[in-house]
């Protein structure tokens, strides 16, 4: 690792303790600590998490670690301090909650702050540099790991406070990818260490259509998937929160759907099944699904559910299916 790269590790250490000391026991981080309690997570968590707060002063953080020793020059590459003209700098993340982004074995690599008040934007990360690459990066693998091994699945979230509410809730075998679309090299990563991945994004449709990429791309890699359903005006944070840990275990996790089931809700996004043509063009849009499927139960399974749900025999779903079937080869 370059001496640079060293020196950055050792000013996001530093900070993670800096903030998360600021939130914990100073009147500085006052608010961010309610905002905290205010959103449901307790001391526990944020200890888990080293979950902190960054003033909204000018140089609080200039001022501590240039005294700890560090170099303008180098606060300001590594994306903590920003360059105002020629010979001011300030703080880059002021009056936000700040979640220390760990790499795979447990350093701070970078930080997600999020704004307390209306501020924009609403999340604030920090730069990518040689040790952070958010594509390959998932935010908490190094403390799931162990729990992904022995529960053989892992919970994929869209956000920080996705993960902590699940945690906290008792579901740690909980990931999050950093406010990007799943990658190959995530995928790949998740391939490597568990068999299932269970999507939980938020329900609304933008997270049905990130959904409908993770699972593709998950599967192309060779992960079993599933994809947990939540109301569209909520997440998995807001879920828990609401409802709470058991709800969450059972009627969300447990009750996941297969990727077939996922799909027919998906795509019944793009048709109006009121009317008759959107309703045959769904069903031949299951059925090319459906015919790539590779379980000859799970294809009968839905096939029977769309005979009964839209009153077409089975033999006709069976032969339209087997025509893209062998269109597929
Ligand atoms: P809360 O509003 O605090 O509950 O956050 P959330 O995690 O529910 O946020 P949302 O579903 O809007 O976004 C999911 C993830 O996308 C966040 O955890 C962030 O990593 C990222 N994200 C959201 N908004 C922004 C933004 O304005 N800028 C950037 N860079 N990332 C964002
Ligand atoms: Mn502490
Ligand atoms: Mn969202
Ligand atoms: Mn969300
Ligand atoms: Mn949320």
């Amino acid at each position: 690792m370059s001496q640079e790269s060293q020196g950055v590790l050792s000013a996001y250490d530093w900070l993670t303790k800096l903030y998360h000391h600021l939130l914990r026991y100073t009147k500085d981080g006052k608010e961010g600590y309610q905002y905290m309690k205010d959103r449901g997570i307790g001391d526990e968590a944020i200890e888990t998490f080293q979950l902190g707060f960054a003033p909204n002063v000018k140089d609080f953080v200039a001022e501590f670690l240039t005294k700890k020793g560090f170099q303008q020059q180098l606060l300001v590459k590594a994306g903590i301090l920003s360059q105002l003209n020629d010979n001011d700098v300030s703080d880059r993340f002021r009056g936000r909650i700040m979640f220390p982004i760990r790499n795979h074995i447990g350093k701070t690599v970078a930080f997600g702050g999020r704004s307390i008040k209306e501020q924009e934007p609403k999340y604030l990360n920090s730069p990518e540099n040689e040790l952070f690459q958010k594509g390959k990066l998932l935010y908490n693998f190094d403390l799931a790991k162990k729990h992904i091994r022995k529960e053989n699945e892992v919970v994929l979230f869209e956000g920080y406070m996705d993960v902590i509410s699940a945690y906290q809730a008792d579901v740690k075998n909980v990931v999050a990818t950093l406010g990007t679309s799943l990658t190959e090299p995530q995928a790949k990563l998740l391939n490597r260490y568990v068999e299932t991945v269970i999507i939980c994004y938020d329900g609304d449709n933008a997270g049905l259509e990130a959904t409908y990429k993770a699972a593709n791309l998950l599967r192309k890699t060779g992960c079993s998937i599933k994809v947990a359903k939540l109301d569209n005006d909520m997440d998995p944070d807001s879920f828990i929160q609401q409802h709470g840990s058991d709800a969450f275990k059972n009627r969300v996790i447990k009750a996941s759907d297969t990727y077939m089931g996922f799909y027919m809700r998906y795509l019944k996004m793009d048709f109006n099944l009121k009317i008759e043509g959107d309703r045959i063009k769904y069903i031949e849009n299951v059925l090319q699904e459906l015919a790539m499927i590779e379980s000859s139960i799970e294809r009968e399974y839905y096939l029977k559910e769309i005979s009964n749900e839209y009153n077409i025999s089975i033999e006709s779903l069976t032969s339209e299916m087997h025509g893209y079937r062998q269109k597929q080869g």
